[in-house]
């Protein structure tokens, strides 16, 4: 099954793309997770995208779809989850075309609601651990007491650069104006289904799990 979760920045794709990895052994193809690699290995496309990302605007289209391309060659079974992916209707054609040329197809597009003040909330309170990615929240999932991830035992938490207020007013700005319109792009092929990104975590799940059934 490949699905898309569509969100807009700190709805919760990640904790929930994590979790569906674990639960149903699907691969999460987080296009953000990959230009961050990008970045921290130094390499040219990296260094390209750093102060884009940084000010929270949207790297290439070109640039993210070779990402995804190559990914899409590799491993597949379980599943993909497409985590921040597609952000613009150009991506979204492009990914129909390469799945089509993979012989695969998009099984669901869930959409996870979250209001605006809620997301400045949760991404002002976001840190994760350096070595497996864990997501914690100052908030509502605090780091653990002893100071070592409760996935890994890993000792080391960081921050992202676009976490503060300036850079999510554009990631929310990104969001509204270039991602928005794939909820009424893939309401109109009918794979589109909204869960209430509100609800506790556990919740969220669940109902991404009937959605999937
Ligand atoms: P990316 O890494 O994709 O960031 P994003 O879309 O802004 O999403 P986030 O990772 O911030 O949020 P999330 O929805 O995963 O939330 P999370 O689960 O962490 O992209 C970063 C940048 O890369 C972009 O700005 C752009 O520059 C570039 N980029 C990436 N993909 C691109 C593309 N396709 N095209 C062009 N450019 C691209 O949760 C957030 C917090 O909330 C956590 O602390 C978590 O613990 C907490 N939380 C989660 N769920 C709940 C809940 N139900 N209740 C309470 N707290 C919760």
């Amino acid at each position: 099954m490949n699905i898309i979760l569509l969100g807009p920045p700190g709805a919760g794709k990640g904790t929930q793309a994590r979790r569906l990895v674990e639960e149903r052994q699907m691969i999460q193809l987080s296009t953000g997770d990959m230009l961050r690699e990008a970045r921290s290995s130094g390499t040219e496309m990296g260094k390209k995208v750093a102060a884009v990302m940084d000010a929270g605007e949207l790297v290439t289209d070109e640039i993210v779809i070779g990402l995804i391309e190559e990914k899409l060659e590799g491993e597949r079974a379980g599943g993909f989850i497409f985590d921040g992916f597609p952000r613009t209707l150009p991506q979204a054609d492009a990914l129909g075309t390469l799945l089509a040329k993979h012989g695969a197809t998009l099984d669901h597009v869930i959409e996870m609601r979250v209001d605006d003040e809620a997301l400045v909330a949760r991404i002002t309170a976001r840190s994760t651990c350096a070595s497996c990615g864990e997501v914690y929240n100052d908030l509502t999932k605090p780091q653990p007491a002893d100071g070592k991830c409760s996935n890994c035992g890993g000792t080391e938490f960081k921050r992202r650069a676009d976490d503060n207020e300036e850079s999510l007013k554009t990631r929310l700005l990104a969001y509204y104006k270039q991602t928005s319109p794939l909820i009424g792009y893939y309401y109109a092929k009918d794979m589109l289904t909204s869960v209430d990104g509100l609800g506790e975590i556990d919740a969220v799940a669940q109902d991404i799990s009937a959605v999937m059934g």
